[in-house]
């Protein structure tokens, strides 16, 4: 981070511009690292863990939003400080055993450094909120020398990515003072869908043993 915050220091006006160009570079790296250990399982086990990915850049007024939130001022500098998920992925897969496969295959990358990991899955967040989160930074090579950029990933199941959409359609549309009836439904729901996932998960065992019992 030192690395970076000293390169936009120097290019002054340019720093916002720069710090784009970075996490986009970010982003296409570790969509392609993403890619290719898709392909590879599918390669040799037949099967693809992850369901689909998207990715993002944060907008200007929600970075700016965000500093004001945590009670910082906008500067390009707060920004690499303080905003850890300007760059975004998220990973959906099938299954919460395919969350700690892909988190695994993830982590292992030994040009990837991982700053944290959360498991809101093992630990649910109030809210409900269950997704696998991994803070990376990846390296970039510059003509300056290499800069490491911090990705936000998440990774989570087709239904926990269904209840936090609505759950952040719903947090936005009260701004964060959903009614308590609204907040249990939210939780309740979000009981479902671990249960659900459960299920499934126990089925796709199943399918599997019936399988290699008759192949
Ligand atoms: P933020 O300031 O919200 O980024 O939180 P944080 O820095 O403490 O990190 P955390 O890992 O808790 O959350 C990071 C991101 O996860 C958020 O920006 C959201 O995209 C997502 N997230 C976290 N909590 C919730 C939640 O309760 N509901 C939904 N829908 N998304 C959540
Ligand atoms: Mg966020």
């Amino acid at each position: 981070m030192e690395k970076l915050i000293e390169l936009i220091k120097q290019e002054d006006a340019d720093g916002w511009e720069t710090l784009m160009f970075l996490y986009n570079a970010a982003l296409k790296e570790i969509n392609t690292k993403i890619d290719i250990l898709n392909d590879e399982f599918q390669h040799i086990y037949h099967y693809t863990p992850i369901e689909h990915i998207k990715s993002r850049i944060k907008t200007p007024a929600s970075i700016v939003n965000k500093l004001k939130k945590n009670g910082y001022e906008t500067s390009v500098e707060n920004m690499v400080k303080y905003v850890n998920d300007i760059a975004g992925i998220r990973i959906i897969c099938s299954f919460t055993s395919d969350i700690y496969l892909i988190a695994d295959m993830i982590t292992k990358q030994s040009d990837l450094k991982v700053v944290s990991v959360k498991d809101y899955i093992t630990h649910p967040k109030v809210s409900g909120y269950q997704s696998y989160h991994i803070l990376v930074t990846v390296p970039i090579h510059l003509t300056q020398g290499i800069v490491d950029t911090i990705v936000e990933i998440q990774i989570r199941t087709i239904a926990q990515d269904f209840w936090a959409s609505l759950e952040h359609k719903i947090y936005y549309k009260f701004e964060g003072n959903a009614p308590d009836y609204i907040r249990r439904e939210l939780q309740e729901c979000a009981n479902i869908v671990s249960n659900l996932d459960r299920r499934m998960l126990s089925l796709n065992e199943k399918i599997q043993e019936f399988s290699e019992k008759n192949s």
